[in-house]
């Protein structure tokens, strides 16, 4: 098992300067086979926060930029359900938002925290359950950006989460909600190859949908981190489940739970200026949706 991949070093903790780079589905690597190690990659928050980490701006500033266009011009307190290792909470605890999240893994909370400390903001991640938490104050607003929410395996935990999250929001507060819909043209095949690098650590990513259950609404995706040290090289392998949701099923949660007000829908370009129409082929949106 890798032994430091966990600890939060400080050149480990922004993301501006990271390369994240596509590369082609076929990458061959000539090198004799490396160690294969079976993890829980959100056991390893150093590496999460570097393959993911670096995508952070376009959400932090369509995050900005959503607030100023439907919130109504008092949001300084926010909070982030799932959080992980906190790329965007910095970001906005550096621009002056009172923010706080939670996370199931005691890892990416302890690094969350960590790195919350470095740049002077009160460590406010603590380990929780999205679909059953409370905050002390109500917040303005609330953010979950790319598909935590569909970690939730079962309709009871996605309606207890969005109740979690009207209750721990004002009113009028909001909820910016990302997630990857299922199109009706049945096309769920995913496949997705990244090179991340910082500093002496370079990471070739691999996601793709290996099954999906339609009827049990459940997508699987295996997930490899080929990892380089100067000193090392292996490979870790991770099975994820995310449960599906249709157009139609989101919006039938949305009015079982009737908590929410749908303002806006946008996708993962985050262009606050072009909203979109979910339609019968629309994959990633972003909902923005308002306590009523
Ligand atoms: C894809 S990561 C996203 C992390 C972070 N929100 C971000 O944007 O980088 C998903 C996170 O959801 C967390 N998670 C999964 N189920 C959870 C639950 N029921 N409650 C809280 N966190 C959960 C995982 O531990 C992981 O850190």
């Amino acid at each position: 098992m890798p032994a430091d991949s966990d600890t939060p070093a400080a050149d480990m903790d922004d993301a501006d300067d990271d390369v994240l780079v596509p590369i082609p589905p076929d990458h061959g690597e000539a090198e004799p086979a490396p160690e294969e190690v079976q993890a829980n990659l959100y056991d390893f928050p150093k590496y999460y926060d570097l393959v993911f980490g670096s995508d952070w701006k376009a959400e932090y500033d369509f995050l900005l930029d959503g607030i100023k266009k439907h919130g109504d011009g008092a949001v300084q307190t926010m909070f982030e359900p799932a959080c992980g290792t906190g790329r965007l909470m910095v970001k906005l605890g550096k621009a002056g938002y009172a923010i706080a999240g939670n996370d199931l893994n005691e890892k990416a909370v302890a690094f969350c925290n960590a790195r919350l400390a470095r740049h002077g903001l009160p460590e406010t991640a603590v380990v929780g359950d999205m679909a059953d938490f409370s905050v002390e104050e109500p917040v303005d607003a609330c953010f979950n950006m790319i598909n935590s929410f569909r970690h939730l395996g079962s309709q009871a935990e996605a309606e207890s989460h969005l109740n979690c999250i009207a209750d721990a929001l004002r009113p009028g507060g909001l909820y910016f909600l990302g997630l990857h819909l299922t199109p009706e043209d049945d096309d769920w095949e995913g496949e997705e190859t990244w090179h991340a690098r910082r500093g002496q650590l370079s990471i070739i990513s691999d996601l793709r949908t290996t099954h999906f259950d339609r009827a049990n609404r459940m997508e699987t995706l295996g997930m490899t981190f080929d990892v380089s040290t100067p000193t090392r090289r292996f490979i870790m392998r991770d099975v994820m489940h995310y449960r599906t949701y249709t157009r139609v099923e989101i919006k039938e949660l949305f009015q079982t739970v009737d908590r929410f007000e749908i303002l806006e829908t946008y996708d993962f370009c985050y262009e606050i200026d072009e909203p979109i129409e979910i339609d019968a082929l629309t994959e990633d949106v972003v909902f923005v949706l308002k306590k009523k």
